[in-house]
């Protein structure tokens, strides 16, 4: 069973449904902890109050950078995570923990990159800024982390067109959706150890 840490700041309905799936089996996962950029962020108030292992982790309230990296380093090692999976974190996940978890850092980004992604693209600004430039298709993408927002490699890219008379919200709504009910089908990938295999052998 694959030990995942799944990070956020906001709302939490990807973590939802990722739990979700754990208990209905269709996900052979565990959440071993929550890490939020947010101490107020709901995904991160829901998952204590479910009892999942959740931190709030703020780089100001560390007195150095070093300290913030080594406590998230060593949380994740104290908690024997495997598998981290960004959802809905807005924060740069700091180098040191990209070397660390090469590979098995994940994000989910909800439009087609690269597109509409980088600093600043998140949230309802991302489809605010797609349907603005009158683009005809949207989406998501799934991809690896690296050191930039919303650059590493991708996995996998679903288009939807946009509707005449689309808002923001509603393609916000529509996305959401399909990210629930993808994610998870993504991160199964990585579950059987197959592919988190494959990518260790050939970075030898
Ligand atoms: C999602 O749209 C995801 O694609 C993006 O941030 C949003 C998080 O939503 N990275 P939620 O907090 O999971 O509801």
């Amino acid at each position: 069973m694959l030990n995942i840490a799944v990070f956020i700041s906001g709302r939490g309905s990807n973590l939802k449904a990722l739990e979700r799936a754990i208990e209905t089996k269709e996900l052979d996962a565990v959440i071993g902890l929550v890490v939020s950029s947010d101490e107020n962020a709901p995904g991160y108030l829901w998952a204590k109050e479910k009892g999942i292992p959740a931190v709030a982790l703020k780089s100001t309230d560390f007195q150095s950078r070093d300290e913030f990296v080594n406590k998230m380093l060593s949380i994740l090692t104290e908690n024997k995570i495997e598998f981290i999976v960004l959802a809905g974190y807005i924060k740069k996940i700091p180098k040191e923990i990209i070397e660390k978890y090469r590979h098995k850092i994940i994000n989910i980004h909800p439009a087609l990159l690269p597109y509409f992604g980088g600093k600043g693209f998140y949230g309802i600004n991302v489809h605010r800024a797609v349907v603005e430039s009158k683009a005809k298709y949207s989406g998501i993408s799934i991809h690896f982390v690296d050191e930039n927002y919303d650059t590493g490699p991708i996995i996998i890219q679903v288009p939807i067109p946009i509707e005449p008379g689309e808002t923001p919200e509603s393609l916000e709504k529509r996305i959401s959706s399909l990210e629930h009910k993808l994610y998870y089908k993504i991160l199964r990938l990585f579950t059987n150890g197959n592919i988190l295999n494959c990518l260790t052998k050939n970075d030898k």
